[in-house]
């Protein structure tokens, strides 16, 4: 599935990097996981930085950092991107879902128990992002082909499954969701 950070994060932060390069901090209001935050932060401090750092959510991972494997993706929008990518200076009102938002009350989601019965997680690593990517698909898609999957995945690297047991975790929560909504 294409992902937007790249165009997100080169798009209009000039002011707020002159900004931060003298270290000013800036308020950045938003929702994750439907709750309202507000964070300080420099303007160029990447989302998933505040994600863990500012928020506690360390759910999503830092693989590459350069916008490469997609364990920092987020939902962003609705939209999957790589946190890793996004400064706060743009995420001013946006709507942030992370891997800790896809349990509801304690229960694990649909596609994220699959992935613990299909043994799809094994360092773990790529996990919180390979769920996210997952889960935007279903929303989407909720009866995706397997190539359907494997472009949805495409920009999330696992270096320890081989793939096979993630797409058989979202090949069988999309089964299971017949003929309700999958990944919620
Ligand atoms: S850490 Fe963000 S894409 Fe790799
Ligand atoms: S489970 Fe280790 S990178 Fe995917």
């Amino acid at each position: 599935m294409a992902r937007s950070g790249n165009q997100v994060a080169t798009g209009y932060c000039t002011r707020s990097a002159d900004a931060d390069i003298i270290g000013t901090l800036m308020q950045v209001s938003f929702r994750v996981n439907g709750r309202k935050v507000e964070v300080e932060a420099p303007p160029m401090k990447r989302m998933l930085d505040v994600l863990r750092e500012d928020l506690g959510l360390t759910g999503s991972k830092e693989g590459c950092g350069e916008g490469e494997c997609g364990a920092c993706s987020i939902l962003l929008n609705g939209e999957v991107v790589d946190s890793c990518l996004i400064p706060a200076c743009q995420c001013d009102g946006v709507d942030v879902i992370t891997v800790e938002g896809l349990a509801q009350d304690g229960q694990l989601s649909l596609i994220q128990q699959t992935f613990w019965e299909e043994g799809a997680a094994q360092c773990g690593i790529c996990t919180p992002g390979m769920l996210i990517a997952a889960r935007s698909l279903l929303d989407l898609n909720p009866q995706p082909s397997r190539e359907e999957i494997r472009t949805a995945i495409a920009g999330n690297l696992c270096r320890c499954t081989g793939y096979t047991k993630i797409i058989k975790a979202v090949e069988l929560a999309a089964a299971m969701a017949k003929p309700h909504r999958a990944g919620s």
